[in-house]
């Protein structure tokens, strides 16, 4: 069997994030956030279920590093609650809140786990959405401070830091979508939640480089391979407008290209640019552009698209034929190469780490208390073996953060779809390591598959 040997210093992790592990919603003087009141809305999640509890991991995060520790993790990648920090946005400082990350930093560093801090994966102060949320320019100075007090208190331990997870969701997703908190339905949001949450990644990059002197700063982003139903200029045309949407309306600002050119004429030709990007300040663009030490790169799936009503993109669904997880996902690993290659040699991003990849399927456990998970395992081998590809092909990719530790509250999804490497039982809390959990473990040990 041929064997993929990683580099020397490829650091091999996991990743979760606070609102999908916590629990502990109403403990330590946290405040409430988006997604505590989204969650308690009737009809927004698909089993009524809530992260009230989730994996009760504020009270048992020492458990679950002693278990990544066993798989002999080298880091871990989570996030920080922003309401347990300030519970009402601002900059009133809940001590409670930090005393608790700090615990988890000190615990990871002990176990020997390179700790990689988001700050923000979603968990929104319902205050600051009440005073307007990301759609209001004001957010992005209540972020900034954020990130202030956070480095302050974490940054002489903690050397890498992600400021968002995911751009893509927090604007289009939430603001206009409406799957995600705070479940808006305005278009002219999304497009600004999109901007201010870019603007706050800029701004806040320099502030964190002052308190965590020597840490690496970078910012997470979600990615779909796209593809063209067929060569026609209309499908190639459909194909470019999606992924200008969904990868280049984030990568291409963060990389000093502006919004993209093509995907701007594509919505105002479309009438979905009504008063242009008006709320682009002078400067912004240029603070976006902060320099950056690392790329976050989170990859799934792929979409393949054709042009629909007036040129404008729409999945074609019978040309996806490859088989797809739990998530109605398509496992396309081949995407995971290209696009590493696209962010290497098309955008020249300074390191990369996949910070997220993994997937959903319907484990159970088994008459012996097991988690035989064969297709997890094909899933991230595939997609390891492709990373390897791209690192052949000279991308510099440092590190693979397999999404999930452990099953968790899956967002709309609720508590159906389970990402983990550890299975765990809900009523109980007990965590089972799934036979992917051992296999990783051995890929660790081996820094190859
Ligand atoms: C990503 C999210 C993560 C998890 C995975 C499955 O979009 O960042 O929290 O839900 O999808």
């Amino acid at each position: 069997m041929t064997t993929y040997q990683f580099p020397e210093n490829f650091l091999w992790g996991t990743a979760t994030s606070s609102y999908q592990i916590e629990g502990a919603v109403n403990e330590g003087g946290k405040g409430e956030s988006i997604w505590d009141r989204f969650t308690h809305t009737p009809g927004k999640i698909i089993d009524g279920s809530n992260g009230d509890v989730a994996c009760d991991h504020y009270h048992r995060w020492a458990e679950d590093i002693a278990l990544m520790q066993a798989l002999g993790v080298q880091g871990y990648r989570f996030s920080v609650a922003w309401p347990r920090i300030l519970p009402a946005g601002g900059s009133v400082v809940n001590q409670a809140g930090l005393d608790f990350y700090s615990r988890v930093v000190d615990a990871l560093l002990a176990a020997g786990i390179t700790p990689f801090v988001t700050l923000y994966h979603w968990d929104l102060p319902q205050a600051i959405q009440d005073r307007g949320g990301w759609p209001a320019r004001a957010t992005v100075d209540e972020f900034v401070t954020y990130a202030d007090v956070i480095t302050r208190a974490l940054g002489d331990r903690v050397k890498h830091w992600i400021t968002h997870n995911e751009p893509w969701c927090v604007s289009f997703l939430s603001y206009q979508i409406g799957e995600h908190a705070p479940g808006g339905h305005d278009w002219n949001d999304a497009l600004r939640a999109a901007h201010h949450v870019l603007l706050s990644h800029g701004l806040a990059t320099p502030v964190i480089r002052r308190n965590s002197p020597g840490s690496e700063v970078g910012i997470t982003l979600n990615f779909t391979w796209t593809e063209p139903a067929s060569r026609s200029v209309a499908d190639l045309q459909a194909a470019r407008i999606y992924d200008g949407y969904f990868n280049r309306w984030f990568l291409d600002p963060i990389f000093g290209r502006h919004y993209p050119a093509d995907t701007v004429d594509a919505f105002s030709q479309a009438g979905l640019l009504a008063d242009g990007l008006a709320y682009v300040q002078p400067g912004d663009m240029a603070a976006i552009a902060a320099p950056l030490d690392f790329l976050g790169v989170n990859y799934y799936t792929r979409e393949v698209m054709r042009a629909g009503a007036n040129g404008m993109p729409e999945p074609a669904r019978e040309l996806a034929t490859l088989p797809r997880t739990e998530m109605d996902w398509e496992v396309y690993p081949d995407g995971l190469y290209k696009l590493l290659c696209r962010l290497h040699f098309d955008y020249a991003a300074p390191k990369l780490y996949v910070t997220e990849n993994g997937c959903s399927y319907a484990d159970a456990l088994d008459a012996a208390g097991q988690v035989h998970d064969p297709q997890r395992i094909d899933y991230l081998r595939s997609h390891f073996v492709a990373a390897h590809r791209a690192i052949l092909a000279g991308v510099p990719l440092a590190g693979y953060f397999v999404w999930s530790l452990m099953d968790n509250f899956e967002w709309a999804k609720g508590y159906q779809q389970r990402f983990g490497m550890v299975w765990v039982t809900y009523a109980t809390q007990e965590r089972i390591l799934k036979e992917s959990a051992r296999w990783f473990k051995d890929v660790v040990a081996a820094n190859g598959v």
